[in-house]
């Protein structure tokens, strides 16, 4: 299917394994717009936790995701910022407890719909990569690349570990390597859209590789695609 602003590339893959970093980078090789739709499920988390709503509450974290608004404005560095009710949450998405929250709001198939929906729409005419975890089994099921991330929880913990104390801020190795353990579990056992790689999908374990290693593989598919 020819899109108006060119291919859908789907990135999904574990949490550490680099799928941000790498697809920004890609989709500004490329002129495209990134999406990372964690963001969506991080904004939902935010909204929960501030709204005082239980994360096992299904209908009432439906009521929340169906009145987020969201708009998408797009950065120099490809980046599609994130609005949600026209503010921009920015950091306070970052921290560890938005991901865990995160991670147990995704696991209600209604609010997931409402958030899939607003991933369609952002990427509908093409021109996108979108990381997450469902992109190219239930987002866009017909992306014309898909790639899966992978890497070993110690790798993806060590990676984090660095990525705070590089920023000047404290970091527990086992404390963060048994959060990714609990948050891959949930992600890849939860009945509704489960992470786990599309059959169609280009599958690299980037435990061995650096990120331009990486972004080359990820390059080589696309051009196979486009050849
Ligand atoms: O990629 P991330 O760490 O920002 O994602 C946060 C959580 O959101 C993750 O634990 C699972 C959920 N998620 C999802 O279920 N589907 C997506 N497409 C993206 C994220």
């Amino acid at each position: 299917m020819a899109r108006a602003k060119g291919l859908v590339i789907a990135i999904d893959g574990t949490a550490g394994t680099g799928k941000s970093s790498v697809g920004r980078a890609v989709a500004e090789k490329l002129g495209y717009g990134f999406l990372s739709t964690g963001g969506l499920y991080r904004a939902l988390a935010y909204q929960v936790f501030a709204k005082q709503v239980d994360p096992a509450d299904e209908k009432a974290v439906l009521e929340t995701a169906q009145k987020m608004q969201f708009t998408f404005e797009r950065q120099p560095d490809a980046t599609l910022k994130m609005f949600v009710d026209g503010e921009y949450l920015g950091g306070k998405l970052h921290l560890d407890e938005v991901a865990q929250t995160a991670s147990k709001v995704s696991t209600h198939a209604a609010a997931r719909a409402v958030l899939t929906e607003k991933m369609r729409q952002a990427g509908r005419d093409g021109g996108i990569i979108m990381e997450g975890r469902d992109i190219g089994t239930v987002v866009f099921p017909d992306a014309e690349v898909k790639i899966y991330l992978d890497a070993t929880a110690e790798e993806r913990a060590n990676r984090r570990v660095k990525q705070l104390v590089s920023k000047g801020n404290p970091a527990d190795y086992e404390q963060i390597l048994a959060s990714i353990k609990e948050r891959d579990l949930r992600d890849s056992t939860r009945a509704a859209s489960p992470l786990k790689p599309a059959e169609d999908a280009v599958k690299i374990d980037t435990s061995n590789l650096n990120m331009s290693e990486v972004i080359e593989a990820v390059l080589k598919e696309i051009n196979k695609y486009a050849s």
